[in-house]
């Protein structure tokens, strides 16, 4: 066995392209929804010859892996999740700084992401928070749908609520540093324990809530509204609403790991996903951010940013380490910890 094993691999190694033997690899850590991450991995190695190994994980798992392996860096880019955990690990110089070619092609909001983190990140996506919910349950139900945070604490809505959990999830992230930019720190969390006795479950992925919404397993769900959007294309008596008082929003980011084994490659990547070809593979593949080259067509099912209710999301103070442990223990402590 131990002789057939080198023998195999060198099988294995000559069956492939000589393109991709000469162009090399790349270790692609993806927090956007698996169909696109996996769109990307393919295409990238299409153009480029460069073989790539994708594994998806939400933005605080992916976060928590890149400071584990600081010492022994095993990933070599992080394409997509929310932008707050991309701006602590450049904070925590765990990523690379990079000045693309491609960042004078980008939106504001995407060069900001950028210069914020000292070009350690970039913007790649923009996209609201909100609630999506089961237009038939509810219906039968005689559940009237959510319209406003304040909604959500109503006695309809009695275990019928999913978010996802903080520690493992961006939008989850986003979703706290939303109220508590909204009420003020000790309102937000008296919000958010009186919100605990109408939530079912806190599921570790991001999207996992507006799924199990989709299914029919829970009422409603606190998401990305272009989330809610890939469901109910999918055929899914989905329907989404935005909080009368103003929601937050994401800076979906992308950076390169520091330290990484295949620094040229990374960097191939990086600039070959600014292009608008490269992000028009979110739109093919159900995705309906807003992506962040100016070229690239914005989809027509994308909800339009430009005319939600936006808090002026302090990305500065919520995309610092101390804050987010802070909270996120905070959460642990006081919500996560009561009976519901
Ligand atoms: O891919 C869908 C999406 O909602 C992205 O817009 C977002 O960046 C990501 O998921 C966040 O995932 P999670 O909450 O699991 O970190």
């Amino acid at each position: 066995m131990r002789r057939l094993f080198p023998a195999a691999m060198l099988a294995a190694v000559l069956a492939l392209p000589v393109a991709a033997q000469a162009q090399g690899s790349l270790n692609l850590y993806c927090s956007a929804q698996v169909e696109w991450c996996q769109a990307a991995a393919n295409a990238f190695q299409r153009d480029t010859g460069i073989r790539v190994s994708m594994s998806q994980k939400g933005s605080g798992e992916v976060l928590a892996q890149i400071r584990a392996e600081a010492q022994n860096p095993r990933g070599d880019v992080w394409f997509g999740g929310t932008g707050d955990p991309h701006l602590q690990a450049a904070e925590d110089n765990l990523t690379a700084e990079y000045r693309s070619a491609m960042l004078d092609q980008l939106t504001d909001w995407a060069q900001r992401q950028a210069r914020d983190s000292r070009y350690r990140t970039v913007g790649i996506y923009a996209g609201a928070l909100g609630f999506g919910y089961n237009t038939e349950l509810l219906a039968r139900r005689n559940i009237a749908p959510p319209t406003s945070w304040a909604d959500l604490l109503d006695a309809r809505f009695r275990n019928e609520i999913q978010m996802a959990d903080p520690r493992s999830s961006g939008t989850a992230y986003v979703m706290i540093a939303t109220i508590v930019q909204l009420m003020g720190e000790d309102p937000a969390f008296e919000y958010l324990r009186n919100l605990h006795r109408n939530i079912n479950a806190y599921p570790r992925s991001g999207t996992a809530p507006i799924k199990a919404v989709a299914r029919g397993e829970t009422g409603m769900s606190i998401s990305f509204v272009h989330d809610a959007v890939t469901e109910r294309l999918g055929g899914f008596p989905v329907a989404s609403a935005i909080p009368s008082e103003g929601t937050g929003y994401e800076i979906g980011s992308m950076s390169i790991i520091r330290g990484a084994r295949n620094e040229r490659q990374a960097r191939r990547f990086y600039d070959w996903a600014l292009t608008p070809a490269a992000q028009a593979l979110g739109a093919e593949n159900k995705q309906f951010q807003t992506p962040s080259n100016r070229a690239t067509p914005i989809p027509p099912e994308a909800p339009p940013i430009a005319q939600i209710r936006l808090i002026d999301y302090n990305f500065a103070k919520y995309g610092t380490s101390a804050e987010r442990r802070r909270l996120i223990e905070r959460w642990e402590r006081e919500v996560n910890s009561l009976p519901r």
